[in-house]
């Protein structure tokens, strides 16, 4: 056990630190209460409104009195719904047996992993990863092994790479793609041969594909959908970006039926069925007409290009071009060492008290020389964050 000024803690909760995005959008909050007009490019949700016929589901399913509890998985309408989605999407085979709907694509996540990983096991993570992996791994008792790539070859993950990464004690191994923070994709051959090796090791590949449909580049492309390796992938899914739903905590997994049957028996013994309501607007969200998603993907490439025109404005300052996701990973270690900008870390606190523009360090994904930009949001802002933003590094 933990012992702490404010009481005794578990051992288990002193091996996580709050989620470092949660802490900036808290943060801006607070100056936002007190009257700041901030350009917001910390947090990481679309900024469009959530499709009228997915709320219209949810309203018809509220007013029908669907507000009970449902199956702690979901209604079989719904996984069904699901599996039918990304069968036509990725030409991908899992039945509905093989997937849970879980409150948000977090909760997919950290679910599988408490069920696959064990003390001591390790579990390769690419850096830059999103906040919440190595934190969940943690949580589970892993060992996360960070895997460097390269910020020249755009952050690329390889095979190879991986390859060289196992060990007798791997366990799993995240990959997120296209990424949060840095926007790369896997390309589909060495997806593949992950994929492959993973299988051929007893490896669990965790896949968070949550931004699987927000990719510039190529063909979209679904590890789910190599279904001669699927015994050992697990997708991670979530309608939370591509149907701008972040706040109604709709998620999924795809996975071997077992172990679909123990996220299942965690989550029967945590949060149960997510609510119900949504579960109707789920089904209206992957049934309905998929223009909406189309339509967001555009305006954000549209709003990629003009940040990245933007931030190619400010000396010093480079930036890899992002090939998914809705994030530039600008490098500002020109800047870093300067007087009053020890790190990123302060580089993000002084844009956000100075220049109103809130963006996260790169400590909270693992490297220490960049900011994390996210460009979902109006093109007005897109176009003021930047002018605040050569404002503020003019000076620096
Ligand atoms: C890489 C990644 N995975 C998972 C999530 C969680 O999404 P959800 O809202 O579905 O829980 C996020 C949210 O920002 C994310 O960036």
């Amino acid at each position: 056990m933990t012992t702490t000024a404010t009481g005794v803690f578990s051992e288990r909760i002193g091996r996580i630190e709050i989620s470092a995005t949660m802490a900036v959008t808290a943060e801006a909050a607070k100056l936002r209460a007190q009257g700041a007009k901030l350009v917001d490019f910390g947090a990481g949700e679309p900024h469009f409104a959530t499709p009228q016929p997915i709320k219209d589901a949810a309203i018809e399913a509220i007013q029908a009195n669907f507000t009970r509890y449902t199956v702690v998985s979901g209604i079989p309408e719904l996984r069904q719904a699901i599996v039918e989605r990304h069968a036509a999407d990725f030409g991908s085979s899992y039945t509905a047996e093989q997937a849970i709907f879980t409150t948000g694509g977090k909760l997919a996540l950290f679910n599988a992993i408490q069920v696959l990983v064990d003390h001591g096991d390790e579990v390769i993570l690419p850096v830059p990863y999103w906040v919440s992996f190595k934190d969940i791994v943690q949580y589970a008792g892993g060992k996360v092994v960070y895997l460097e790539t390269r910020e020249a070859e755009n952050f690329r993950i390889t095979a190879d790479a991986i390859e060289q990464a196992i060990t007798p004690k791997t366990k799993a191994i995240i990959l997120n793609s296209p990424s949060n923070p840095s926007g790369a994709v896997v390309s589909p051959k060495d997806l593949e041969r992950i994929a492959h090796l993973a299988h051929e090791r007893g490896i669990w590949l965790l896949l968070d594909e949550c931004y699987v449909y927000l990719q510039y580049t190529g063909a979209l492309v679904s590890g789910g959908s190599f279904t001669d390796a699927k015994e050992h992938i697990v997708v991670l899914g979530s309608l939370s970006k591509t149907y701008a739903m972040t706040g109604w905590r709709a998620g999924y997994a795809l996975a071997p039926k077992p172990v679909i049957a123990a996220m299942t028996k965690l989550q029967s013994q945590s949060t149960s069925n997510t609510a119900s309501f949504v579960q109707k607007a789920a089904i209206a969200a992957l049934r309905g007409d998929q223009a909406c998603v189309g339509t967001m993907r555009a305006d954000y490439l549209t709003l990629r290009d003009e940040i990245l025109a933007g931030l190619a404005t400010i000396p010093g300052i480079t930036c890899t071009k992002p090939e998914g996701a809705f994030y530039v990973y600008p490098n500002v270690s020109q800047y870093l060492g300067r007087p009053g900008v020890p790190s990123a870390m302060e580089l993000s606190k002084r844009l956000l008290h100075e220049a109103h523009v809130v963006t996260v360090p790169g400590e909270a994904f693992g490297t220490d020389q960049h900011i994390r930009l996210s460009y979902a949001t109006s093109h007005a802002d897109v176009e003021e964050g930047v002018d605040r933003m050569k404002a503020f590094f003019g000076k620096l």
